[in-house]
């Protein structure tokens, strides 16, 4: 795709629109000329520079990576509208894609019926979810595993819900007899499965979280902002295949959440979250004298918390399904690459001298560490600090990675022989999101033992 050309003929598209309403005067308080405009631009081209590469496979840090082109030419011709999908009279044609988005989000998880929206975010979304989980338990608490995101804890400090943290198996999971023990106890309404955590991406056994939710009279909730995508993987054959039970239990679950802005290929600003039951929709029941006059059908901020969103998003969105569709054959095969590219860099750390596999990848989410060293904590956790700032400072061959600390239990709990001389240790950490990453990494892992063998 010519990027250049498609955003050319994006704003092409909308000016050809704009004409059919007759020509205006601009208002001269806006007018800029191009040479002051040209002056500020390069200022701001220049600002950011100072950027990490987040496109390119050397960069294998965070979950981050530039839109599909696409997205941006999406975003780009609905952002010169610039509608408004809280309400159908800010955005008719944006708010209809998003319905249709949403619609093929909630059949990518089985869902039967649905109610949903898109949000600014993995952390609204949950909030959301949250929300109508307090709302339909009122009284009663929301359980979630110690490796859940951090936003679990503190939204329910927002909503005022007690939050307890359930503890997880040797491969980061939600431990399913502890969590037993506590919704025997009564005092939780629902419990959060994370299927894919940001730290290890481990994926909770949801499943088996559902039995005993059930069992318990207890909802469930899905945290799939970053692990959603790849329920296009489950039961797939070759070596991305991912064991489909997690994934097909989610259909049963109550609620997920799912962020387009991390594995489904847009610009920030775009979570969703979905019910199952679409009654869910009476928790949301608000008036609003200024809004909701066009149209007596469904506006999307009638069942939302958010009031402005960019229906931009939705655009952008819409524009990437229609040529990547949420289907095995489709992003399914750019999550493929991540996943393939995580486990062949496993294989090749479990058989270096240099370096170590912290836990054998679920997802596309690497941990590993510096194994030259005294197996101490301390000694491994200065050495990973050493690797990643030498990998990003080499003004020939910058590598860029990202740290997860990890406790020293937890540690232990996966290489015992390592000693506990510190309360925890920080270890290296890399998402394979980019579909370039699997012809990359043997580069990466030879330029990693490099640089473990220098800071040894
Ligand atoms: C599992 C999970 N939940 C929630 C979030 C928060 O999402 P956001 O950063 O879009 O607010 C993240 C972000 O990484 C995540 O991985």
């Amino acid at each position: 795709m010519d990027l250049k050309r498609w955003l050319t003929e994006a704003a092409l598209a909308v000016q050809d629109w704009q004409e059919g309403f007759g020509g205006y005067a601009p208002h001269e308080s806006m007018q800029v000329s191009d040479e002051r405009f040209g002056a500020a631009f390069a200022e701001l081209a220049s600002r950011l520079t100072d950027n990490y590469p987040f496109f390119h496979p050397a960069y294998a840090g965070q979950m981050l990576k530039p839109p599909h082109p696409a997205a941006v030419a999406g975003y780009l011709a609905a952002m010169l509208i610039n509608p408004n999908n809280h309400a159908l009279d800010g955005g008719p044609a944006t708010a209809a894609m998003e319905k249709e988005v949403v619609s093929q989000l909630a059949a990518m998880f089985g869902f039967r019926e649905h109610l949903g929206h898109l949000t600014t975010s993995g952390t609204i979304a949950n909030l959301e979810a949250l929300y109508v989980a307090r709302e339909s338990h009122p009284g009663l608490g929301i359980a979630y595993s110690a490796e859940a995101h951090y936003t679990h804890g503190r939204m329910c400090g927002v909503l005022g819900i007690e939050g307890t943290t359930i503890g997880t198996d040797e491969a980061g999971r939600m431990d399913v007899s502890e969590l037993d023990d506590l919704l025997a106890g009564g005092r939780i309404g629902t419990v959060v499965a994370t299927a894919g955590t940001t730290g290890l991406g481990a994926i909770d056994p949801v499943h088996e979280v559902l039995a005993v939710a059930r069992r318990h009279g207890v909802r469930v909730h899905v945290d799939a902002a970053y692990g959603g995508f790849f329920t296009l993987l489950a039961g797939q054959g070759g070596p991305a295949a991912l064991d489909p039970a997690p994934w097909q239990a989610i259909a049963g679950c109550d609620s997920v959440v799912v962020d387009p802005h991390k594995h489904g290929l847009q610009p920030y600003g775009c979570g969703a979250v979905l019910f199952a039951d679409p009654a869910a929709g009476r928790f949301y029941l608000h008036d609003s004298p200024y809004t909701y006059f066009t149209s007596g059908e469904l506006h999307l901020g009638e069942i939302s918390l958010e009031c402005s969103r960019a229906g931009a998003a939705a655009a952008a969105l819409w524009l990437t399904f229609r040529l990547l569709p949420p289907s095995p054959d489709g992003l399914g095969q750019v999550l493929a690459a991540g996943r393939r590219a995580a486990l062949d860099w496993a294989a090749l750390l479990r058989s270096s001298a240099d370096l170590d596999l912290y836990q054998q990848p679920e997802l596309d989410i690497v941990c590993y560490f510096p194994a030259g060293q005294s197996r101490s904590a301390a000694a491994i956790d200065a050495a990973s600090a050493r690797v990643m700032q030498a990998g990003m400072s080499d003004p020939d061959e910058a590598v860029f990675l990202s740290t997860l600390r990890v406790s020293a239990g937890a540690f232990r709990r996966r290489r015992p022989d390592i000693a506990a001389d510190s309360g925890e240790a920080r270890i290296l950490r890399s998402v394979l999101m980019k579909p370039e990453h699997e012809a990359f990494v043997p580069r990466l892992h030879a330029r990693l033992e490099q640089l473990a063998r220098r800071a040894g």
